[in-house]
């Protein structure tokens, strides 16, 4: 087994960059300054960056001959207040890098970096920074503008690091690995009244109560339970006053699954539930429901890849097959080529049951070991390595 660790210099830059970054974080499409500090780096690197949907930023690094590969990071932060005492922590009121984007970011810095140092002979690899994760639209937009254009990448690589994992561990996991994520809002309407006299009036909180209850039966009855599905309803408004019935009641919350097969069942289901569910207690209800993510599904050639790629570095006992509902908008990319989605863990606490206790990922005391970030480094550029190298054997 390999050490994975950087030498000491690159090491030193990557967390110095990932802490300037922390210090400095913008909000999805307002990542100006992350963007001309990546753009900079990158153009002193010697390569030629272009700026691709409003604050993202695109590089290539190797021979113009062979195919490309894709790398990508995202840069941006969260509307949270940040709660660590961490001598780096976000100099920026309200907003946090609560995810782990700047480390993203400084990672495939380092990883630019190497490739310059030593680059590919054969083939490229393109450098994807990419705006508004958080936001859901980010990827969309760069594929919009072209950034799996001229050519297509072969493959696509991209790394999370999770803060509730042990740091030296690795996630990675074929096929349906995070959530889709859905936005739903439902407005019901009865007729308001009298508290005292409910049969004169029709109660929208009664239906919306029924409602919310319903839902739970699109996971348990109407979906394959071998399907991970769930519905959370995180808002309920209705009313003014104690004896009062309200004319509406409005409720918004999330569908999510790891399946295309759900996914694609789920807005049928929910437009029968729903009218249905109001309609036993005399209202009427507008669904709307907003698609943000599909499922992310990553692709088993490539996963293979990571897999290989990453037992160079540990032991198969710290390679796991991690999955979650969570979203993350790589989905996109994975929809139009072939790539892999992988998890490398940065918990502090040395055993899985332990880092489970860790703050979660968009809480204001998130925190990273930074220890854990060369093995970003290094899966992801082995694999884009490890890509290119298979091209030119198939040509030679
Ligand atoms: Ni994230």
């Amino acid at each position: 087994m390999v050490s994975w660790r950087l030498p000491e210099e690159e090491r030193n830059e990557l967390i110095s960059f990932r802490r300037e970054l922390h210090q400095h974080p913008e909000l999805s499409w307002q990542e100006f300054e992350t963007s001309r500090r990546v753009f900079e780096r990158l153009e002193a690197l010697g390569l030629t960056p272009r700026r691709m949907a409003k604050t993202g930023v695109v590089a290539e690094v190797g021979s113009q001959e062979g195919p490309v590969v894709a790398l990508r990071a995202d840069l941006d932060a969260l509307p949270i207040q940040e709660a660590t005492d961490l001598p780096f922590a976000s100099e920026h009121q309200g907003v946090m890098h609560a995810c782990g984007h700047d480390a993203h970011t400084a990672c495939l810095m380092v990883v630019a970096k190497r490739l310059v140092a030593n680059p590919p002979s054969y083939g490229r690899v393109r450098l994807i920074f990419q705006p508004a994760e958080e936001d859901t639209d980010g990827a969309d937009m760069m594929i919009r503008e072209g950034v799996l254009a001229d050519p297509e990448p072969i493959a696509i690589y991209g790394a999370h690091v999770w803060s509730q994992m042990p740091s030296g561990y690795v996630g990675v996991n074929a096929g349906p690995t995070m959530g889709s994520v859905d936005h739903l809002e439902i407005e019901i309407t009865g007729r308001g009244g009298h508290g005292a006299v409910p049969h004169t009036a029709i109660d929208p909180i009664v239906a919306g109560a029924n409602l919310v209850m319903s839902l739970q039966t699109l996971v348990s009855r109407r979906i394959d339970p071998m399907h991970s599905v769930v519905v959370s309803i995180g808002q309920f408004e209705a009313g003014t006053a104690f004896n009062v019935i309200p004319e509406t009641a409005k409720l918004t919350g999330t569908v999510r699954t790891l399946e295309r097969e759900a996914w694609e069942q789920i807005p049928a289901l929910l437009e029968t539930i729903v009218h249905q569910a109001v309609a036993a207690h005399g209202c009427e209800a507008k669904l709307t429901l907003t698609r943000s993510l599909r499922p992310l599904i990553n692709h088993e050639r490539e996963t293979e890849v990571v897999r290989k790629v990453a037992q160079a570095y540990l032991p198969d006992e710290r390679i796991l097959p991690t999955k979650m509902l969570a979203g993350e908008d790589f989905s996109a990319f994975l929809e139009q080529i072939p790539g892999c989605f992988f998890f490398v863990g940065s918990a502090f606490e040395k055993s899985e049951a332990d880092a489970m206790k860790a703050a979660p990922h968009h809480n204001p005391r998130f925190m990273l070991d930074e220890e854990s970030f060369d093995l970003v480094v290094r899966i992801l550029e082995d694999s884009a390595r490890y890509e290119l190298n298979e091209a030119h054997k198939a040509v030679l």
